[in-house]
Protein backbone atom coordinates (compact mmCIF):
# COMPACT_ATOMS: atom_id res chain seq x y z
CA UNK A 1 0.00 0.00 0.00
CA UNK A 2 1.27 3.46 -0.62
CA UNK A 3 -0.15 6.92 0.04
CA UNK A 4 -2.23 6.65 -2.99
CA UNK A 5 -4.20 4.44 -2.41
CA UNK A 6 -7.53 4.32 -0.35
CA UNK A 7 -9.27 7.26 -0.52
CA UNK A 8 -7.35 9.09 -2.92
CA UNK A 9 -9.12 11.01 -5.14
CA UNK A 10 -7.60 12.61 -8.55
CA UNK A 11 -9.66 14.88 -10.65
CA UNK A 12 -7.63 17.13 -13.25
CA UNK A 13 -6.18 19.66 -11.56
CA UNK A 14 -7.58 18.44 -7.96
CA UNK A 15 -6.09 16.06 -5.81
CA UNK A 16 -7.90 15.22 -2.43
CA UNK A 17 -7.68 12.37 0.26
CA UNK A 18 -11.06 11.97 1.71
CA UNK A 19 -12.84 9.73 4.36
CA UNK A 20 -16.06 9.53 3.78
CA UNK A 21 -18.92 7.65 5.85
CA UNK A 22 -17.16 6.79 8.97
CA UNK A 23 -18.76 3.40 9.98
CA UNK A 24 -17.98 3.71 13.69
CA UNK A 25 -17.15 6.88 16.24
CA UNK A 26 -13.51 6.15 15.98
CA UNK A 27 -12.53 5.93 12.39
CA UNK A 28 -10.74 8.14 11.56
CA UNK A 29 -11.85 11.52 9.15
CA UNK A 30 -9.93 13.40 7.15
CA UNK A 31 -10.17 15.61 4.18
CA UNK A 32 -6.94 17.10 2.12
CA UNK A 33 -7.41 19.44 -0.39
CA UNK A 34 -4.46 20.07 -3.40
CA UNK A 35 -5.22 22.17 -6.61
CA UNK A 36 -2.24 21.95 -8.59
CA UNK A 37 -2.24 24.76 -11.91
CA UNK A 38 0.00 27.14 -13.49
CA UNK A 39 0.18 30.79 -13.91
CA UNK A 40 1.54 32.66 -16.75
CA UNK A 41 5.34 32.38 -17.01
CA UNK A 42 5.84 36.32 -18.46
CA UNK A 43 3.28 36.91 -15.09
CA UNK A 44 6.10 34.64 -13.54
CA UNK A 45 9.53 36.10 -14.99
CA UNK A 46 8.24 40.24 -14.34
CA UNK A 47 7.00 39.00 -10.59
CA UNK A 48 10.54 37.45 -9.86
CA UNK A 49 12.67 40.67 -11.76
CA UNK A 50 10.35 42.58 -9.34
CA UNK A 51 10.85 40.84 -6.54
CA UNK A 52 14.56 41.04 -6.40
CA UNK A 53 15.17 44.77 -7.13
CA UNK A 54 13.93 45.04 -3.60
CA UNK A 55 16.97 44.49 -1.64
CA UNK A 56 15.05 42.46 1.56
CA UNK A 57 14.73 40.17 -1.26
CA UNK A 58 17.56 39.63 -3.13
CA UNK A 59 20.46 37.36 -1.78
CA UNK A 60 23.13 39.72 -2.86
CA UNK A 61 21.84 42.74 -1.01
CA UNK A 62 23.45 43.49 2.04
CA UNK A 63 20.24 43.87 3.59
CA UNK A 64 18.74 41.08 2.62
CA UNK A 65 16.21 39.43 5.38
CA UNK A 66 17.43 36.18 5.75
CA UNK A 67 13.68 34.64 6.40
CA UNK A 68 15.36 31.19 7.80
CA UNK A 69 16.63 33.22 10.98
CA UNK A 70 13.69 36.12 11.42
CA UNK A 71 10.74 34.57 12.01
CA UNK A 72 8.45 37.12 12.21
CA UNK A 73 9.18 37.58 7.87
CA UNK A 74 6.42 35.67 6.57
CA UNK A 75 3.73 37.27 8.16
CA UNK A 76 4.52 40.81 8.40
CA UNK A 77 6.02 41.43 4.41
CA UNK A 78 2.93 41.03 2.40
CA UNK A 79 3.76 41.29 -0.88
CA UNK A 80 -0.03 41.57 -1.77
CA UNK A 81 -0.47 45.14 -0.28
CA UNK A 82 1.88 46.37 -3.47
CA UNK A 83 0.55 48.44 -5.94
CA UNK A 84 2.66 47.39 -8.77
CA UNK A 85 0.72 46.08 -11.91
CA UNK A 86 2.62 42.77 -11.65
CA UNK A 87 1.22 42.44 -8.29
CA UNK A 88 -2.35 43.41 -9.30
CA UNK A 89 -2.40 40.96 -11.93
CA UNK A 90 -0.99 38.00 -9.68
CA UNK A 91 -3.92 38.59 -7.63
CA UNK A 92 -6.72 38.81 -10.82
CA UNK A 93 -4.82 35.08 -11.83
CA UNK A 94 -5.03 34.11 -8.09
CA UNK A 95 -8.48 34.50 -7.84
CA UNK A 96 -9.50 33.15 -11.31
CA UNK A 97 -7.31 30.08 -10.23
CA UNK A 98 -9.48 29.92 -6.97
CA UNK A 99 -12.87 30.59 -8.97
CA UNK A 100 -12.12 27.25 -11.12
CA UNK A 101 -11.23 25.52 -8.00
CA UNK A 102 -14.22 26.30 -6.25
CA UNK A 103 -16.69 25.50 -9.40
CA UNK A 104 -14.75 21.65 -9.24
CA UNK A 105 -15.33 21.23 -5.52
CA UNK A 106 -18.67 22.49 -5.73
CA UNK A 107 -17.97 25.21 -2.92
CA UNK A 108 -20.36 28.60 -3.10
CA UNK A 109 -19.29 31.53 -1.82
CA UNK A 110 -20.18 35.90 -1.92
CA UNK A 111 -17.61 36.70 0.80
CA UNK A 112 -14.78 38.52 0.24
CA UNK A 113 -11.55 36.76 0.29
CA UNK A 114 -8.34 38.19 1.78
CA UNK A 115 -4.98 37.35 0.73
CA UNK A 116 -1.33 37.73 2.59
CA UNK A 117 1.82 36.62 1.17
CA UNK A 118 5.27 36.50 1.02
CA UNK A 119 8.70 36.20 -1.24
CA UNK A 120 9.67 32.28 0.14
CA UNK A 121 13.98 32.32 -0.52
CA UNK A 122 15.97 29.61 0.06
CA UNK A 123 20.09 30.24 -0.53
CA UNK A 124 22.02 27.33 -0.58
CA UNK A 125 22.36 24.41 2.14
CA UNK A 126 18.97 26.10 3.47
CA UNK A 127 16.13 24.42 3.68
CA UNK A 128 12.04 24.93 4.82
CA UNK A 129 11.50 22.93 8.29
CA UNK A 130 8.31 21.17 8.28
CA UNK A 131 5.28 23.92 9.37
CA UNK A 132 2.06 24.61 8.64
CA UNK A 133 0.61 28.15 7.78
CA UNK A 134 -3.03 27.91 10.03
CA UNK A 135 -4.81 25.24 11.51
CA UNK A 136 -7.90 26.24 12.95
CA UNK A 137 -11.93 26.75 12.80
CA UNK A 138 -11.19 30.17 10.28
CA UNK A 139 -8.20 28.43 8.49
CA UNK A 140 -9.01 28.38 4.44
CA UNK A 141 -6.35 27.80 2.10
CA UNK A 142 -2.74 28.49 1.40
CA UNK A 143 -0.83 28.18 -1.41
CA UNK A 144 2.44 29.00 -3.49
CA UNK A 145 3.55 29.70 -6.36
CA UNK A 146 7.22 28.59 -7.89
CA UNK A 147 9.18 31.42 -9.30
CA UNK A 148 12.94 30.17 -10.27
CA UNK A 149 13.66 27.17 -12.14
CA UNK A 150 14.94 24.32 -9.40
CA UNK A 151 14.57 21.07 -8.86
CA UNK A 152 12.82 20.51 -5.92
CA UNK A 153 9.71 19.62 -4.34
CA UNK A 154 7.03 20.70 -1.73
CA UNK A 155 6.55 17.79 0.38
CA UNK A 156 3.20 17.34 2.00
CA UNK A 157 2.49 15.39 5.00
CA UNK A 158 -0.73 13.69 4.86
CA UNK A 159 -1.67 13.02 8.56
CA UNK A 160 -0.81 9.74 9.36
CA UNK A 161 -0.37 8.23 6.44
CA UNK A 162 2.53 9.81 4.91
CA UNK A 163 3.85 8.20 8.93
CA UNK A 164 4.12 5.07 7.20
CA UNK A 165 4.07 5.74 3.05
CA UNK A 166 5.98 9.00 2.81
CA UNK A 167 5.43 12.57 1.73
CA UNK A 168 3.14 13.62 -1.34
CA UNK A 169 5.59 15.17 -3.50
CA UNK A 170 4.50 17.95 -5.40
CA UNK A 171 7.79 19.03 -8.06
CA UNK A 172 8.24 22.28 -8.55
CA UNK A 173 8.67 24.33 -11.94
CA UNK A 174 8.41 28.36 -12.74
CA UNK A 175 4.72 29.31 -12.97
CA UNK A 176 3.75 25.83 -10.83
CA UNK A 177 0.79 27.16 -8.23
CA UNK A 178 -0.17 24.85 -5.32
CA UNK A 179 -3.56 25.88 -3.33
CA UNK A 180 -4.03 23.45 -0.76
CA UNK A 181 -5.62 23.49 2.69
CA UNK A 182 -4.25 25.74 5.10
CA UNK A 183 -3.58 22.96 8.06
CA UNK A 184 -1.99 20.67 5.46
CA UNK A 185 2.08 20.53 7.41
CA UNK A 186 4.87 20.71 4.54
CA UNK A 187 8.47 21.12 4.00
CA UNK A 188 11.24 22.17 1.41
CA UNK A 189 14.75 19.81 1.77
CA UNK A 190 17.77 21.33 1.85
CA UNK A 191 18.56 23.36 -2.11
CA UNK A 192 21.82 22.33 -3.81
CA UNK A 193 21.00 25.77 -5.73
CA UNK A 194 22.57 29.09 -4.65
CA UNK A 195 19.30 30.25 -4.64
CA UNK A 196 15.49 29.54 -4.94
CA UNK A 197 12.32 31.73 -4.84
CA UNK A 198 8.88 30.81 -4.20
CA UNK A 199 5.96 32.97 -3.11
CA UNK A 200 3.27 31.87 -0.11
CA UNK A 201 0.37 32.73 0.42
CA UNK A 202 -2.45 33.03 2.55
CA UNK A 203 -6.33 33.35 2.06
CA UNK A 204 -8.91 34.41 3.93
CA UNK A 205 -12.54 34.68 4.57
CA UNK A 206 -14.71 37.65 5.12
CA UNK A 207 -16.06 35.56 7.94
CA UNK A 208 -12.49 34.85 9.64
CA UNK A 209 -11.47 38.43 9.29
CA UNK A 210 -14.24 39.62 11.38
CA UNK A 211 -14.30 37.23 13.89
CA UNK A 212 -10.13 38.52 14.51
CA UNK A 213 -11.40 41.66 14.39
CA UNK A 214 -14.62 41.49 16.80
CA UNK A 215 -11.99 39.82 19.51
CA UNK A 216 -8.88 41.20 18.74
CA UNK A 217 -8.42 41.73 22.22
CA UNK A 218 -7.91 38.01 22.67
CA UNK A 219 -5.99 37.73 19.89
CA UNK A 220 -2.06 37.81 18.49
CA UNK A 221 -1.78 40.74 16.55
CA UNK A 222 1.00 39.27 14.70
CA UNK A 223 -1.21 36.87 12.68
CA UNK A 224 -0.63 36.86 9.27
CA UNK A 225 -4.13 37.70 8.90
CA UNK A 226 -3.93 40.94 10.31
CA UNK A 227 -1.53 41.92 7.52
CA UNK A 228 -4.21 40.79 4.56
CA UNK A 229 -5.81 42.51 2.55
CA UNK A 230 -8.58 42.14 -0.60
CA UNK A 231 -8.19 39.64 -2.93
FE1 LIG B 1 4.61 27.00 3.90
Amino acid sequence: MDIFQDDFVKNGKHTRWVSLNKTNPFAFAFDYHFWHDKIDLKLNNKLKKLLLKKKQYNINNKNYIDQTIDNTYWITNNIFKLKDVEIKTLKKEIKKILNNFFKQVGFETNENIYIQGWPSVLKKDQYHKEHFHEAHRFSFISGNIMLTDNKTTTDYYIYPRSCQFGYYKCENSPGSITLFSSYISHKVDKINDEFRMSLGFNLYTQTALNYYNETKQNQDLLSPINYSVKL
